[in-house]
Protein backbone atom coordinates (compact mmCIF):
# COMPACT_ATOMS: atom_id res chain seq x y z
CA UNK A 1 0.00 0.00 0.00
CA UNK A 2 1.82 3.49 -1.11
CA UNK A 3 -0.12 6.41 1.09
CA UNK A 4 0.26 9.44 -1.51
CA UNK A 5 -0.07 12.80 0.83
CA UNK A 6 -0.80 16.06 -1.10
CA UNK A 7 -3.25 13.99 -3.12
CA UNK A 8 -5.26 17.35 -4.36
CA UNK A 9 -2.19 19.37 -5.34
CA UNK A 10 -0.27 19.52 -8.15
CA UNK A 11 2.02 16.48 -8.35
CA UNK A 12 0.16 14.37 -6.32
CA UNK A 13 -2.70 14.68 -8.14
CA UNK A 14 -0.67 13.00 -10.86
CA UNK A 15 0.70 10.72 -9.03
CA UNK A 16 -2.96 9.12 -7.69
CA UNK A 17 -3.54 9.15 -11.70
CA UNK A 18 -0.50 7.10 -12.68
CA UNK A 19 -1.04 4.91 -9.94
CA UNK A 20 -4.90 4.77 -10.56
CA UNK A 21 -4.02 3.48 -14.61
CA UNK A 22 -1.67 1.10 -13.25
CA UNK A 23 -3.93 -0.30 -10.51
CA UNK A 24 -1.30 0.04 -7.82
CA UNK A 25 -3.14 0.07 -4.09
CA UNK A 26 -2.93 3.22 -2.70
CA UNK A 27 -4.44 5.45 -0.25
CA UNK A 28 -4.58 9.45 -0.99
CA UNK A 29 -4.28 11.83 2.21
CA UNK A 30 -6.42 15.20 2.25
CA UNK A 31 -7.38 16.83 4.67
CA UNK A 32 -11.07 16.97 3.30
CA UNK A 33 -13.13 13.76 3.02
CA UNK A 34 -12.14 12.17 -0.12
CA UNK A 35 -13.53 8.96 -1.61
CA UNK A 36 -11.23 6.30 -0.65
CA UNK A 37 -9.00 8.32 0.60
CA UNK A 38 -7.67 9.38 4.28
CA UNK A 39 -8.62 12.60 5.81
CA UNK A 40 -5.21 13.72 7.99
CA UNK A 41 -3.21 16.67 8.86
CA UNK A 42 0.11 16.74 9.08
CA UNK A 43 -0.60 18.77 12.48
CA UNK A 44 -2.83 15.56 13.88
CA UNK A 45 -0.22 13.14 15.37
CA UNK A 46 -3.06 10.64 15.56
CA UNK A 47 -5.13 11.10 11.91
CA UNK A 48 -1.50 10.23 10.49
CA UNK A 49 -1.06 7.38 12.33
CA UNK A 50 -4.33 5.91 10.75
CA UNK A 51 -2.88 7.41 7.31
CA UNK A 52 0.41 5.73 7.68
CA UNK A 53 -1.31 2.08 9.15
CA UNK A 54 -0.12 -1.16 6.67
CA UNK A 55 1.60 1.60 4.62
CA UNK A 56 4.99 0.40 2.43
CA UNK A 57 6.06 3.65 1.07
CA UNK A 58 4.43 7.22 1.39
CA UNK A 59 4.57 10.05 -1.22
CA UNK A 60 5.61 13.23 0.96
CA UNK A 61 4.71 16.08 0.13
CA UNK A 62 4.59 19.49 2.63
CA UNK A 63 3.38 22.75 2.19
CA UNK A 64 4.04 24.31 5.28
CA UNK A 65 2.61 27.22 6.28
CA UNK A 66 6.09 28.79 7.79
CA UNK A 67 8.78 27.30 5.88
CA UNK A 68 9.95 24.68 8.88
CA UNK A 69 10.48 21.22 8.63
CA UNK A 70 8.24 20.14 11.42
CA UNK A 71 5.66 18.19 8.53
CA UNK A 72 7.96 16.36 7.00
CA UNK A 73 8.94 15.11 10.78
CA UNK A 74 5.65 14.78 11.40
CA UNK A 75 5.28 12.00 9.04
CA UNK A 76 9.12 10.69 9.65
CA UNK A 77 7.55 9.95 13.22
CA UNK A 78 4.27 8.37 12.35
CA UNK A 79 6.21 6.17 9.49
CA UNK A 80 8.61 4.64 11.83
CA UNK A 81 6.38 3.77 14.08
CA UNK A 82 3.41 2.14 11.53
CA UNK A 83 7.00 0.17 10.09
CA UNK A 84 6.90 2.24 6.36
CA UNK A 85 9.39 0.83 4.27
CA UNK A 86 10.79 4.07 2.29
CA UNK A 87 9.71 7.59 1.96
CA UNK A 88 9.76 9.61 -1.86
CA UNK A 89 9.98 13.03 -0.51
CA UNK A 90 8.90 15.87 -2.85
CA UNK A 91 11.78 18.70 -2.43
CA UNK A 92 13.26 21.25 -4.65
CA UNK A 93 16.39 21.94 -6.30
CA UNK A 94 19.23 23.56 -4.98
CA UNK A 95 18.15 22.79 -1.78
CA UNK A 96 21.06 23.24 1.24
CA UNK A 97 23.10 25.55 -1.45
CA UNK A 98 24.49 28.82 -0.13
CA UNK A 99 23.22 32.29 -1.40
CA UNK A 100 23.34 36.00 0.48
CA UNK A 101 24.51 34.30 3.69
CA UNK A 102 21.67 32.31 3.97
CA UNK A 103 20.40 28.73 2.90
CA UNK A 104 18.29 28.01 0.03
CA UNK A 105 15.16 25.86 0.67
CA UNK A 106 16.73 25.11 4.43
CA UNK A 107 13.26 23.44 5.30
CA UNK A 108 13.54 20.96 2.60
CA UNK A 109 17.13 20.28 3.55
CA UNK A 110 15.64 20.01 7.07
CA UNK A 111 13.20 17.37 6.11
CA UNK A 112 15.57 15.34 4.11
CA UNK A 113 17.91 15.15 6.53
CA UNK A 114 15.33 14.32 9.07
CA UNK A 115 14.12 11.28 6.67
CA UNK A 116 17.98 10.03 5.95
CA UNK A 117 18.21 9.88 9.84
CA UNK A 118 15.27 8.05 10.35
CA UNK A 119 16.53 4.52 9.06
CA UNK A 120 13.68 4.05 6.40
CA UNK A 121 14.95 3.83 2.72
CA UNK A 122 14.24 7.31 0.97
CA UNK A 123 14.56 9.18 -2.94
CA UNK A 124 14.39 12.29 -2.99
CA UNK A 125 12.94 14.79 -5.96
CA UNK A 126 14.31 18.08 -6.49
CA UNK A 127 12.50 19.74 -9.47
CA UNK A 128 13.11 23.42 -10.65
CA UNK A 129 10.02 25.13 -11.62
CA UNK A 130 6.73 23.89 -12.54
CA UNK A 131 5.50 24.72 -15.88
CA UNK A 132 2.12 24.97 -13.90
CA UNK A 133 3.12 27.88 -11.58
CA UNK A 134 1.91 29.81 -15.15
CA UNK A 135 -1.55 28.66 -13.80
CA UNK A 136 -1.24 31.02 -11.25
CA UNK A 137 -1.79 33.66 -13.43
CA UNK A 138 -4.65 32.76 -15.22
CA UNK A 139 -6.91 35.86 -14.40
CA UNK A 140 -4.23 37.91 -15.47
CA UNK A 141 -3.57 36.15 -18.50
CA UNK A 142 -7.48 36.15 -19.22
CA UNK A 143 -7.24 40.16 -18.44
CA UNK A 144 -4.36 41.00 -20.87
CA UNK A 145 -2.47 41.90 -18.10
CA UNK A 146 1.66 40.96 -17.73
CA UNK A 147 2.52 38.50 -15.73
CA UNK A 148 5.17 38.96 -12.75
CA UNK A 149 8.72 37.77 -13.54
CA UNK A 150 10.67 37.14 -10.35
CA UNK A 151 13.04 35.44 -11.88
CA UNK A 152 14.86 38.00 -14.36
CA UNK A 153 16.59 36.70 -17.37
CA UNK A 154 17.50 33.36 -15.48
CA UNK A 155 17.22 30.57 -17.12
CA UNK A 156 15.68 27.15 -15.86
CA UNK A 157 14.46 23.69 -17.16
CA UNK A 158 11.17 24.13 -16.26
CA UNK A 159 9.96 20.89 -15.49
CA UNK A 160 6.31 19.10 -16.78
CA UNK A 161 4.35 18.20 -13.06
CA UNK A 162 3.19 15.05 -14.60
CA UNK A 163 7.06 14.22 -15.49
CA UNK A 164 8.14 14.66 -11.19
CA UNK A 165 4.99 12.76 -10.54
CA UNK A 166 6.04 9.62 -12.97
CA UNK A 167 9.37 9.70 -11.62
CA UNK A 168 7.90 9.79 -8.07
CA UNK A 169 5.89 6.72 -9.25
CA UNK A 170 8.95 4.87 -10.16
CA UNK A 171 10.76 5.35 -6.62
CA UNK A 172 7.80 4.57 -5.01
CA UNK A 173 6.78 1.06 -6.81
CA UNK A 174 10.61 -0.04 -7.22
CA UNK A 175 13.85 -0.22 -5.18
CA UNK A 176 15.76 0.68 -7.87
CA UNK A 177 15.98 4.19 -6.83
CA UNK A 178 16.51 3.92 -3.10
CA UNK A 179 18.92 6.60 -1.69
CA UNK A 180 19.00 8.41 -4.68
CA UNK A 181 18.45 12.22 -5.15
CA UNK A 182 17.29 13.68 -8.46
CA UNK A 183 16.91 16.80 -10.17
CA UNK A 184 13.81 16.34 -11.97
CA UNK A 185 14.37 19.09 -14.73
CA UNK A 186 12.55 19.38 -18.06
CA UNK A 187 14.69 19.25 -21.06
CA UNK A 188 15.24 23.12 -21.92
CA UNK A 189 16.40 25.83 -20.05
CA UNK A 190 13.94 28.94 -20.36
CA UNK A 191 13.69 32.55 -19.42
CA UNK A 192 10.19 33.32 -17.83
CA UNK A 193 10.25 35.49 -20.39
CA UNK A 194 10.51 32.84 -23.10
CA UNK A 195 8.28 30.93 -21.23
CA UNK A 196 5.53 34.01 -21.62
CA UNK A 197 6.30 33.67 -25.32
CA UNK A 198 5.46 30.02 -25.43
CA UNK A 199 2.05 30.24 -23.92
CA UNK A 200 1.59 33.25 -26.23
CA UNK A 201 2.07 30.97 -29.23
CA UNK A 202 -0.14 28.21 -28.35
CA UNK A 203 -2.86 30.24 -26.71
CA UNK A 204 -2.68 32.65 -29.29
CA UNK A 205 -3.10 35.54 -27.19
CA UNK A 206 -0.73 38.54 -25.95
CA UNK A 207 0.98 37.18 -22.74
CA UNK A 208 2.93 39.65 -21.40
CA UNK A 209 5.52 39.77 -18.62
CA UNK A 210 6.63 42.78 -15.98
CA UNK A 211 10.04 42.54 -14.03
CA UNK A 212 9.08 42.10 -9.98
CA UNK A 213 11.11 41.75 -7.46
CA UNK A 214 10.35 39.61 -4.04
CA UNK A 215 10.73 40.70 -0.24
CA UNK A 216 7.49 41.96 1.31
CA UNK A 217 5.58 39.32 2.57
CA UNK A 218 7.29 36.97 1.90
CA UNK A 219 9.66 34.53 4.38
CA UNK A 220 12.94 35.04 4.17
CA UNK A 221 13.48 31.37 2.80
CA UNK A 222 11.26 31.75 0.20
CA UNK A 223 12.96 35.15 -0.74
CA UNK A 224 16.43 33.52 -0.58
CA UNK A 225 15.02 30.58 -3.12
CA UNK A 226 14.24 32.93 -5.94
CA UNK A 227 17.42 35.03 -5.44
CA UNK A 228 19.47 32.04 -6.28
CA UNK A 229 16.83 30.97 -9.09
CA UNK A 230 17.23 34.51 -10.30
CA UNK A 231 21.49 34.49 -10.25
CA UNK A 232 21.31 31.35 -12.11
CA UNK A 233 21.30 28.95 -9.76
CA UNK A 234 19.23 26.71 -11.43
CA UNK A 235 20.26 27.20 -14.98
CA UNK A 236 21.26 23.16 -15.65
CA UNK A 237 19.06 20.45 -16.94
CA UNK A 238 19.68 16.85 -16.32
CA UNK A 239 18.99 13.32 -17.90
CA UNK A 240 17.63 12.21 -15.08
CA UNK A 241 13.63 12.03 -16.49
CA UNK A 242 14.75 10.36 -19.79
CA UNK A 243 17.35 7.71 -17.74
CA UNK A 244 14.38 7.21 -15.46
CA UNK A 245 11.38 6.69 -17.71
CA UNK A 246 12.78 5.88 -20.66
CA UNK A 247 11.48 8.44 -22.96
CA UNK A 248 12.49 12.48 -23.45
CA UNK A 249 11.54 14.70 -20.57
CA UNK A 250 8.44 16.65 -21.69
CA UNK A 251 8.73 20.36 -22.97
CA UNK A 252 7.00 23.62 -21.66
CA UNK A 253 5.24 23.90 -25.05
CA UNK A 254 4.03 20.79 -24.39
CA UNK A 255 2.57 21.01 -21.74
CA UNK A 256 0.84 24.49 -22.77
CA UNK A 257 -0.59 22.53 -25.76
CA UNK A 258 -2.32 20.21 -23.00
CA UNK A 259 -3.74 23.41 -20.28
CA UNK A 260 -4.78 25.53 -23.56
CA UNK A 261 -8.49 25.02 -21.77
CA UNK A 262 -7.39 25.62 -18.51
CA UNK A 263 -6.24 29.12 -19.66
CA UNK A 264 -9.73 30.12 -21.29
CA UNK A 265 -11.57 28.52 -17.92
CA UNK A 266 -12.80 30.53 -15.45
CA UNK A 267 -10.40 30.77 -12.50
N1 LIG B 1 5.82 25.11 -7.60
C1 LIG B 1 7.08 24.90 -7.92
O1 LIG B 1 7.59 25.43 -8.92
C2 LIG B 1 7.94 23.98 -7.08
C3 LIG B 1 9.23 23.67 -7.54
C4 LIG B 1 10.03 22.79 -6.78
C5 LIG B 1 9.54 22.24 -5.61
N2 LIG B 1 8.28 22.56 -5.18
C6 LIG B 1 7.80 21.96 -3.92
O2 LIG B 1 6.63 21.21 -4.21
C7 LIG B 1 5.82 21.18 -3.03
C8 LIG B 1 4.40 21.55 -3.41
O3 LIG B 1 3.87 20.54 -4.24
P1 LIG B 1 2.52 20.78 -5.04
O4 LIG B 1 2.66 22.03 -5.85
O5 LIG B 1 2.17 19.52 -5.71
O6 LIG B 1 1.51 21.08 -3.85
P2 LIG B 1 0.18 21.97 -3.88
O7 LIG B 1 -0.46 21.88 -5.23
O8 LIG B 1 0.49 23.29 -3.30
O9 LIG B 1 -0.75 21.17 -2.89
C9 LIG B 1 -0.46 21.11 -1.52
C10 LIG B 1 -1.03 19.82 -0.96
O10 LIG B 1 -0.65 19.73 0.41
C11 LIG B 1 -1.79 19.32 1.16
N3 LIG B 1 -1.66 19.91 2.49
C12 LIG B 1 -1.42 21.22 2.79
N4 LIG B 1 -1.35 21.40 4.12
C13 LIG B 1 -1.55 20.17 4.68
C14 LIG B 1 -1.59 19.69 6.02
N5 LIG B 1 -1.44 20.52 7.09
N6 LIG B 1 -1.82 18.38 6.22
C15 LIG B 1 -1.99 17.53 5.17
N7 LIG B 1 -1.95 17.92 3.87
C16 LIG B 1 -1.74 19.22 3.64
C17 LIG B 1 -2.99 19.81 0.40
O11 LIG B 1 -4.04 18.90 0.62
P3 LIG B 1 -5.53 19.30 1.12
O12 LIG B 1 -5.71 20.77 0.91
O13 LIG B 1 -6.41 18.44 0.26
O14 LIG B 1 -5.54 18.89 2.55
C18 LIG B 1 -2.52 19.72 -1.05
O15 LIG B 1 -2.84 18.46 -1.62
C19 LIG B 1 6.43 22.16 -2.02
O16 LIG B 1 7.15 21.45 -1.05
C20 LIG B 1 7.37 22.99 -2.89
O17 LIG B 1 8.47 23.51 -2.16
C21 LIG B 1 7.48 23.41 -5.89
Amino acid sequence: MILVTGATGTIGSHVVRLLTERGVPFRAMSRRELPGGVRADFDDPASLARAVADVDAVFLVTVPPVPTADHDVALVTAARAAGVRKIVKLSAIGSGERFDGATVGAWHLAGEKAIEASGLAWTMLRPPSFASNFLWYRTAIQAGEPVPNLTGDSRQAVVDPGDVAAVAVAALTGDAHDGQRYDVTGPELLTFADQAAILERVLERPVGTIDAHVSDGLPAEVVTGIGWARAGGAAYATDHVPRILGRPARTFEQWARDHREAFAAAP
